[in-house]
């Protein structure tokens, strides 16, 4: 397994994930702005992660608190720096949320017993990742048949999440039980999480994989050279509307046209029961530069303006099936969803 985040005793540990595949070293942090800091910078990404390395930071952060006065405050300050960090992955703030949870449950203990407990939380949460993952893989594997060939758009695998992936999980659980499968990624532009994370990790795992850009995804549908797509999320909202890293809605579209099957993946608490619909969700814009350049270098004029939104909302009456932890849930999703939570 891919190591992605790790809590070693008083630091946490992180892959970079800026510079694979060309190097594999990690970042660690003794700080929690500095956890922060690495969530915003990108160092590690994909919702489910961003949620696990939060927890640690938030464990980090109190671990560093030295007397009770004003902890309340200190500990929703702490928590603010990692709200702060990306507005759209819901798993961030259910992260936050349950750590938050924690403290007000156990603040009568002594301060280095509510510490371990926060911690040990974290650690929960980072284990329960994999399982839920797995478990993700269990359901999904039945949906990819023998012989197919799957497109997959960012990298919704095991450096996504605290291990093992949701999409790629998806993609795993089948390859490991014998199928013969091919996997069409899109290098997902601007930060090419498709072409630098998800084909690394699929050769490391040595499952066959095809790097497109991502105006090719198109062409191959038309030439009957994919049977499915399948991506992670971001924030699910009630009705099954999705959002996922931007270039999602565009690819279902097409697997529309082209009457192929779109699935998306990913645990119960990436879904927001709060949202009607997709239409509020909050999608992050980010750097400018981040599409002005690839690997540090201009592709364009230094001052052109540009727009870089780092999600989209994939529709609900695009999307064959959601794939959780609990099960598939099929359209309406308002229903089977739901359904699903209580279960
Ligand atoms: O901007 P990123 O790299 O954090 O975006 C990641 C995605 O959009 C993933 O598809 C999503 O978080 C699901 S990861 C299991």
């Amino acid at each position: 397994m891919l190591p992605t985040i790790k809590w070693d005793k008083d630091r946490v540990i992180l892959i970079d994930q800026r510079r694979l595949p060309e190097e594999e070293v990690y970042v660690e942090c003794t700080e929690y702005n500095q956890v922060a800091d690495a969530i915003e910078k990108m160092v590690i990404r994909g919702a489910p992660a961003i949620g696990v390395a939060a927890s640690f930071g938030v464990a980090l952060g109190l671990m560093k608190v030295q007397g009770t006065e004003n902890l309340d405050k200190e500990f929703d300050r702490i928590l603010s720096r990692f709200e702060r960090t990306r507005p759209t992955a819901r798993n961030l703030f259910w992260a936050l949320e349950r750590m938050k949870a924690t403290f007000t449950e156990n603040c009568s203990l002594n301060l280095p017993q509510l510490k371990q407990r926060l911690i040990k939380e974290a650690l929960a949460i980072e284990e329960e990742d994999i399982e839920t993952n797995k478990k993700i893989g269990f359901w999904g594997r039945e949906l990819i048949r023998d012989g197919q060939t799957i497109l997959t758009h960012c990298n919704a695998g095991a450096l996504a999440t605290a291990g093992y992936g949701t999409a790629l999980g998806v993609v795993r659980a089948a390859f490991h039980e014998g199928k013969n499968i091919k996997v069409y990624v899109d290098e997902t532009r601007p930060f090419l999480q498709g072409a630098r994370l998800t084909c690394w990790e699929l050769d490391k795992d040595n499952i066959p994989v095809i790097l497109i850009t991502d105006n090719m995804a198109g062409h191959f549908m038309q030439r009957g050279m994919i049977s499915m797509v399948i991506t992670g999320a971001d924030r699910i909202a009630r009705n099954g509307d999705t959002a996922n890293k931007i270039g999602t809605y565009m690819v279902s579209v097409l697997a529309k046209e082209h009457n192929l099957p779109f699935y998306v993946a990913a645990p119960l608490n990436t879904i927001d029961f709060d949202l009607v619909d997709g239409s509020k969700i909050l999608i992050e814009e980010r750097n400018a530069q981040e599409v002005r350049k690839i690997e540090g270098q201009y592709i364009t004029l230094p001052h052109v303006e540009v727009r870089n939104p780092a999600f989209d909302v994939t529709p609900a009456k695009y999307i064959s099936a959601i794939v959780t932890e609990k099960g598939i849930a099929l359209p309406p999703f308002e229903k089977s969803l739901a359904e699903l939570k209580t279960q």
